[in-house]
């Protein structure tokens, strides 16, 4: 099967805005598109509201967008490969299954529904954690001219598809990469033990740079610059990815527990960064690691 981005359109702004990252990407990459549009019949198939006529005006519309799409992607690049999807089924189970024989899925940050100032849709709060591998969220109205890719790390093995997948971004894109690791005190620390303080300090920049080294060896072009600063994850993120191109997390970090798929700090994110989000999750069920660059 030849590889390809899908990315999921309702032909809202936002989704065109994803339509157009996904294009850029496929063509950075030299894969296809696939672009989706989901045909959700639920409302329709309420007993009070049984319209045979509906599921074919349905259909009209999702040809209707899908024939935009891939009109504005070859349009931006005439050069990339676009196929189109009509599926039935809620968004966020078609984009679930587009996923997994994707290299990547990319939808906007919110669609034709929600109200006027919401932040979030519902599919990408559903895909983001699910999906295995990269979610990318991206919102209208951002033009990418920073030439800097931004990742978040932490001491959690969560973060290495994150980190595989920021690197390799870097490299597609020949631009620099922070790797930011904001970490905070246990709570319950004694404010008197200064001494800890700077042995904790010490400790996290180690892992930060022991977590970077695999990667780093794989990917020797790019250039890191590893920010580790005792502060509260979020704003930090947020802070670094308003200069950034692209903002890449782990679907979850150190303190997310058990059967929390979307760990706070990035659903924090994805709810207020103001550029695209890549959330990464393991293809596994484990953490992968950087593998030898020899192999
Ligand atoms: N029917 C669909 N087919 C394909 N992709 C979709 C579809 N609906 C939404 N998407 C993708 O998900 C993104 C977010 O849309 P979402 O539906 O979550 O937001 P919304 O419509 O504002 O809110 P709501 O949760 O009320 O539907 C869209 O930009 C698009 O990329
Ligand atoms: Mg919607």
């Amino acid at each position: 099967m030849t590889e390809s981005i899908a990315v999921g359109t309702d032909g809202s702004a936002a989704a065109t805005a994803a339509l157009e990252w996904a294009v850029d990407d496929a063509v950075r990459r030299g894969v296809s598109l696939r672009i989706v549009h989901a045909m959700d019949r639920w409302p329709h198939d309420l007993v009070e509201f049984p319209a045979p006529a509906r599921p074919g005006r349905l259909a009209c519309f999702g040809e209707q967008v899908l024939t935009e799409a891939a009109k504005a992607a070859t349009e931006r690049r005439p050069d990339v490969r676009v196929t189109t999807e009509l599926i039935e089924g809620t968004p966020s189970d078609v984009l679930c299954g587009q996923a997994e024989t994707a290299i990547e899925l990319v939808v906007g940050n919110r669609g034709l529904g929600g109200f006027a100032g919401s932040l979030l849709g519902s599919v990408p709060v559903r895909l983001a954690g699910h999906v295995r591998g990269a979610v990318v969220v991206v919102r209208q109205g951002r033009a990418e001219a920073y030439g800097e890719v931004v990742v978040g790390v932490d001491g959690s093995a969560e973060c290495e598809p994150a980190l595989g997948f920021a690197f390799e971004q870097a490299a597609l894109r020949g631009c620099g990469l922070r790797a930011v690791y904001a970490w905070q005190m246990p709570h319950a620390f004694s404010p008197e033990a200064a001494e800890d303080t700077e042995e904790i300090r010490y400790a996290q920049r180690r892992m930060a740079e022991e977590r970077l080294a695999g990667w780093q060896e794989r990917f020797p072009a790019v250039e890191v610059v590893s920010e580790v600063t005792r502060a509260r994850p979020v704003p930090t993120l947020l802070a670094a990815s308003a200069r950034a191109d692209l903002l890449v997390v782990g679907s979850r970090g150190l303190g997310a527990v058990g059967s929390v798929l979307l760990g706070s700090v990035s659903r924090e994110v994805l709810h207020h960064a103001r550029g695209p989000v890549a959330v990464v999750r393991s293809t596994r069920s484990t953490g992968r690691g950087p593998r030898a660059s020899s192999g």
